[in-house]
């Protein structure tokens, strides 16, 4: 029988390394962590003859929402994504039953760690433990509904990398994702006693308003001069055929790839300088080559460095959010930075 009552958590997540590769079908190494999402559902029955209605309030904000089941419309802002997972689950087949849901967030908004998906797997796991249908889907395709609803119904086009990382999380564990097969492997993140911090440059900008959509259009273009259909599959030589902006974009997408495999081996032989040096090499290359950083953003990197960090990069979609940065051990945490560690991924937390 389903349950009347269901409580889920998703966190959100940290990438270590690989940006803005995740729509391209390439690589990256990403992690959940601590902080994340609550939704507790309950059930409730339709009153008076009425449709089935959904009643959603977001503690953080104090605001509420209320949609019918059937064909719910489009609004904007945090009811964009319940409205959408509403609608997803159902066109998915999933059939979502009438709910009250409290959400609460702890997750710094717009600040690159990945709220938004938080929030959507987190909805989406309490629905489908309401309705019973959790076993009607596979966690990838979870991933897939969950990323529908922010491209379609909150506008940002983005891909899958903090969907497959909220829901794939594991304690200690990076995980390498290969967007081109959806393969997602553990790789143990060991750091002898270095930490990650990251650091909140305090700009706010969401990947639906930022340059972010205009990064994955640029790198559709590229595809299609070049005849291919991800930029997956070019070789670096064939980037001079491209016009100057676009071959940096793509040579970001190249170069973060294979900094991605060169991080699991830097992390394998427990070569932490070698990890630094990617980190700092993939910075330059989303400053330069992909122009996703902002003169806040370069600011923030500067303090994590000055901090004693001794690799920093922006993470996340970029044009603002937060700086990652790797300390070596006895330097502290910088003032106003978060510790950041692999914790475990989302889940049901209580049914019945
Ligand atoms: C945002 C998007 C992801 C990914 C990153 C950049 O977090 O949601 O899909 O593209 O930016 O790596």
């Amino acid at each position: 029988m389903a349950p009347e009552h269901a409580r889920a958590f998703a966190p959100g997540r940290v990438c270590l390394i690989g940006e803005h590769t995740d729509y391209n079908n390439g690589l990256a190494l990403a992690f959940a962590i601590a902080a994340g999402v609550t939704v507790d559902a309950r059930r409730i029955e339709p009153e008076h003859g009425d449709g089935e209605r959904v009643l959603a309030q977001a503690l953080d904000f104090g605001e509420r929402d209320e949609l019918p089941l059937a064909d719910p419309q489009p609004a904007p802002g945090w009811r964009a994504f319940v409205r959408g997972m509403v609608a997803e689950l159902a066109r998915a087949g999933l059939r979502p039953v009438g709910a009250s849901l409290q959400i609460e967030g702890a997750v710094p908004r717009g600040a690159g760690l990945s709220s938004s998906a938080a929030l959507e797997v987190a909805l989406c796991l309490a629905l489908l433990a309401l309705a019973g249908t959790r076993g009607e889907i596979g966690t990838t395709e979870l991933a897939k509904l969950c990323s529908r609803v922010e491209n379609e119904w909150a506008g940002a086009q983005t891909g899958l990398l903090d969907q497959l990382s909220s829901l794939y999380g594991e304690r200690d564990m990076a995980l390498r994702i290969d967007f081109q097969t959806l393969r997602v492997d553990p790789v143990p993140l060991r750091l002898d006693g270095w930490r990650l911090a990251t650091l909140d440059s305090g700009e706010r900008r969401s990947n639906a308003s930022s340059g972010y959509n205009q990064r994955r259009a640029e790198c559709a273009r590229a595809c299609e001069l070049l005849g291919v259909s991800s930029l997956r599959e070019v070789e670096e030589t064939r980037l001079q055929e491209l016009p100057l902006a676009l071959r940096g974009r793509a040579r970001h997408v190249l170069s973060d790839n294979m900094r991605v495999d060169s991080a699991v081996a830097a992390l394998r032989a427990g070569d932490l300088p070698a990890l630094t040096e990617l980190l700092n090499a993939s910075h330059a290359s989303l400053r330069d080559d992909l122009e996703v950083s902002t003169p806040t953003v370069e600011a923030t990197v500067a303090r994590m460095l000055d901090a004693g960090a001794a690799g920093a990069r922006l993470m996340g979609g970029g044009f603002g959010g937060s700086v990652l940065g790797l300390l070596p051990p006895d330097v502290p945490i910088p003032a106003g930075g978060l510790e950041v560690r692999p914790c475990a991924g989302a889940r049901v937390l209580e049914e019945g």
